[in-house]
């Protein structure tokens, strides 16, 4: 799209929440000049739970920051409900970061106010009276499971319990784009596991449209619908949750899918097997319960060994991994490679 044609709605797209388009940040630091972004493009849809993964310094918070206009684009254009956020003045600014909201890693929260009233501020800073703001801060906090401790101090709440505030206080002025900074990565797992049913239950019962970026790739199995790789500035990969987990095509997308489902065998073992071929087998959904090691063993006179075996749901669906040692006559071997190629979702050698 002509940079000049961006500052109107996007009639083109009109399912598209947040758009980035070819956007560069460089930051000059001394001498020394970091691009933090560079020529990124991501669509994330209406009412989708969209995630970027990346490690510490790829770019992700820079990123999230374009969003709500709290960092500019060197270059290239970034549409919230398609409008360009460099089109707008001062004030068609301040209207338009309404429609997104913040959850951040370390909560944010004010330590020297009730969590009613953190949750009041964005509403009071908008000039809603005290008592309104009160009142929808209340259903805000109902929301999250907090109505009971609206006239506590936030130094009075446990880690997972300032993050429901955080998400509160988020959510009260019912933003169009929830953005969400490394929100689980202060937590422990359990609690992690409540915050991320927290934001999926808002974005099914309001609809929300949440951007999170993470370097846990736990949160984007269990949060998100769609994902994008992230390295150096850059997306290297992007796709469906199910796509990425099932068929990572980058070394850093293999490597954060490792962290979830292990799918590599330690050095020492694979210098241990030797001899007979290795076939890496992956399975979705009911072909998880296919008794294909049995078939190998009874119908091709295979002897087969299984060095590593697991399943992950994801999403609705289960995919199923298996690391497996294949001896016998080489044309049974070819036979059943035949046979479970019709059977499984890829089969493919392992090199040692
Ligand atoms: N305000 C800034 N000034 C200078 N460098 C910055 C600034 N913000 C971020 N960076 C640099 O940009 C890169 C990306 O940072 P960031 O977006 O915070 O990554 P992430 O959130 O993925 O860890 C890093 O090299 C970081 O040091
Ligand atoms: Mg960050």
């Amino acid at each position: 799209m002509p940079r000049g044609a961006a500052s109107e709605v996007d009639a083109a797209a009109p399912d598209v929440a947040v758009r980035l388009e070819g956007v560069t940040r460089r930051f000059s630091q001394g001498k020394r000049e970091i691009t933090a972004l560079d020529a990124v493009d991501l669509s994330v849809r209406r009412g989708t739970i969209f995630g970027v993964i990346g490690h510490s310094g790829a770019g992700k918070s820079t990123l999230i920051r374009t969003v709500n206009a709290l960092e500019a684009p060197t270059a290239g254009a970034v549409l919230v409900d398609g409008v360009d956020m460099a089109s707008l003045g001062a004030a068609a600014l301040r209207a338009a970061r309404k429609k997104t909201a913040m959850v951040f890693q370390q909560f944010q929260l004010l330590e020297t106010v009730t969590v009613l009233d953190n949750v009041s501020l964005p509403l009071r800073l908008d000039g809603v009276s005290r008592s309104e703001a009160r009142r929808r801060a209340s259903e805000s906090l109902d929301f999250v499971g907090l109505a009971d401790r609206a006239g506590a101090y936030p130094n009075q709440l446990s880690g997972g319990q300032k993050q429901r505030v955080g998400i509160a206080r988020a959510i009260v002025r019912q933003p169009a784009v929830l953005l969400c900074d490394e929100a689980t990565s202060a937590l422990d797992p359990t609690t992690t596991r409540q915050i991320i049913d927290l934001l999926r239950r808002v974005n099914r019962e309001y609809g929300t449209t949440i951007l999170v970026v993470t370097h846990e790739m736990d949160v984007i199995r269990d949060l998100c619908d769609e994902v994008a790789v992230m390295a150096d500035g850059r997306i290297v990969e992007q796709g469906t949750v199910m796509d990425v987990f099932v068929n990572p095509a980058t070394p850093v997308a293999k490597s954060f899918v490792g962290t979830v489902i292990p799918n590599e065998l330690p050095p020492r073992v694979l210098r241990a097997v030797g001899g007979a071929p290795l076939w890496r087998l992956r399975f979705l959904d009911d072909e998880v319960t296919t008794p294909i090691v049995g078939d190998l063993i009874s119908d091709f006179g295979l002897r087969v060994n299984i060095l590593h075996a697991d399943m992950t749901d994801i999403q609705d669906r289960t995919v199923g991994h298996m690391i497996i040692q294949v001896d016998g006559d080489p044309a049974q071997r070819a036979a059943a490679r035949e046979h479970l190629a019709q059977r499984i979702v890829s089969l493919e050698e392992v090199t040692a």
